[in-house]
């Protein structure tokens, strides 16, 4: 492990007053930095999101969806998925497939990569997933899981762990039942996105459902869906009855919302528009170290920047400007100048959707 980079004197001096308040969990037998902890997001948590948001307080990562099948063929792309940078400390590589077999095969070839833990997607609304049994259709048929899970469990050596949703729809709730499968088989923590397959991502998770679960304790549960503020991470922090919480699109918009959930009404102080500017600066640097690819760089700049602006002053104006921009020096340069003349904070309009579809 290589030491950690410093951010200015400013922005680092906020950062650890902050991290200084999160305490160290364990869930099972894998120990996180703090209880918020990255949900995983397709073609967002690569090595240099997740590595960003660690140093943002982010208590542990999980990386995007990645298919067994592609890991087993060989798959270029999906072996650049895979990878994990030197200085990430708590991530775990999530996979998805519907074979028991494949999964195993492709568990001990993320595991080579020493993530903490491998993770099963069992949340993917997607058609494309779920048609072939994988993702949430899994949730469907718990009496295949017990094989399906120590099958997977036995080809590695690192802890195993499942995302799962609520149930396949209103109709069948099963997260209940598919946890004491989990718990059976040696599973070391389950983390819910509080909504069905049917839900995808309309309508409120179900906090009040993955209370109760949490209170229930077969094993520790991480609680997932809408902690989209640091009000709304303040609130659960305070009372709820999971063992961590999991953060997906609220840190899009807000990095330092991992941060944040640890402030008072005492701090004195806020992250600033020339905060956002310096790690966008430093993402960028961590995407030249992972990828050579200028389109991928300029691209996943461009969108995560994007997100970042939201809720700063003349932010349309900004997004044309960006998307307008040809290559990677001028979206730097635009952005530059965006955040460089921002006066005071942000506001969110929370009450639009907002990135109402994923893998989970
Ligand atoms: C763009 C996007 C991609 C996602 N990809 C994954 C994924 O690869 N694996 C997974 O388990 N969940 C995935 N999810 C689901 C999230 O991990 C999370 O469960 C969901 O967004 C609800 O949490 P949130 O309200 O904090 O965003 C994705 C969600 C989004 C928005």
């Amino acid at each position: 492990m290589t030491d950690q980079i410093k951010f200015s004197p400013e922005l680092q001096t906020k950062i650890d007053v902050l991290k200084s308040r999160q305490t160290p969990i364990k869930l099972g037998g894998i120990s996180f930095d703090s209880k918020c902890l990255l949900a995983p997001m397709s073609s967002i948590c690569t090595a240099p999101y997740r590595l960003l948001m660690e140093e943002l307080g982010a208590g542990g990562t999980v990386s995007e969806l990645i298919s067994c099948h592609g890991i087993n063929y060989k798959n270029e792309k999906t072996f650049k998925m895979l990878e994990i940078h030197p200085r990430e400390r708590n991530v775990g590589i999530q996979l998805f497939g519907e074979n028991a077999e494949a999964m195993a095969q492709a568990a001990e070839v993320a595991a080579d990569k020493n993530p903490k833990f491998i993770d099963i997607n069992m949340g993917c609304p997607v058609r494309k997933v779920v048609s072939k049994g994988g993702g949430s259709a899994l949730m469907k048929d718990p009496l295949k899981l017990s094989h399906f899970f120590s099958t997977i469990k036995k080809a590695i050596d690192i802890p195993l762990t499942i995302k799962i949703r609520t149930g396949w729809d209103s109709d069948s709730i099963n997260a209940p039942e598919i946890i004491n499968i989990a718990k059976n088989e040696g599973i070391e923590f389950v983390a819910i996105h509080g909504r069905t397959r049917t839900q995808a991502y309309k309508g409120q998770a179900d906090w009040d459902l993955l209370e109760k679960i949490g209170q229930d304790k077969f094993l520790p549960i991480i609680g997932n869906g809408d902690l989209h503020t640091p009000e709304k991470v303040r609130a659960r922090l305070e009372d709820t009855k999971c063992d961590a919480l999991m953060l997906g699109r609220g840190p899009l918009r807000n990095p330092f919302i991992f941060l944040e959930g640890f402030m008072t009404e005492e701090d004195d102080f806020n992250f600033s528009a020339q905060d956002y500017l310096e790690i966008i600066e430093r993402f960028k640097s961590y995407l030249e170290d992972y990828t050579d690819r200028e389109r991928t760089i300029h691209i996943t700049l461009r969108k995560n920047i994007v997100w970042m602006a939201q809720g700063y002053p003349n932010v349309a104006h900004f997004r044309n400007a960006i998307f307008t921009a040809k290559d990677i020096d001028e979206t730097m340069d635009v952005t530059r100048e965006y955040f460089s003349q921002i006066q005071g904070g942000k506001r969110i309009d929370h009450s639009k959707d907002f990135m109402a579809g994923g893998h989970g």
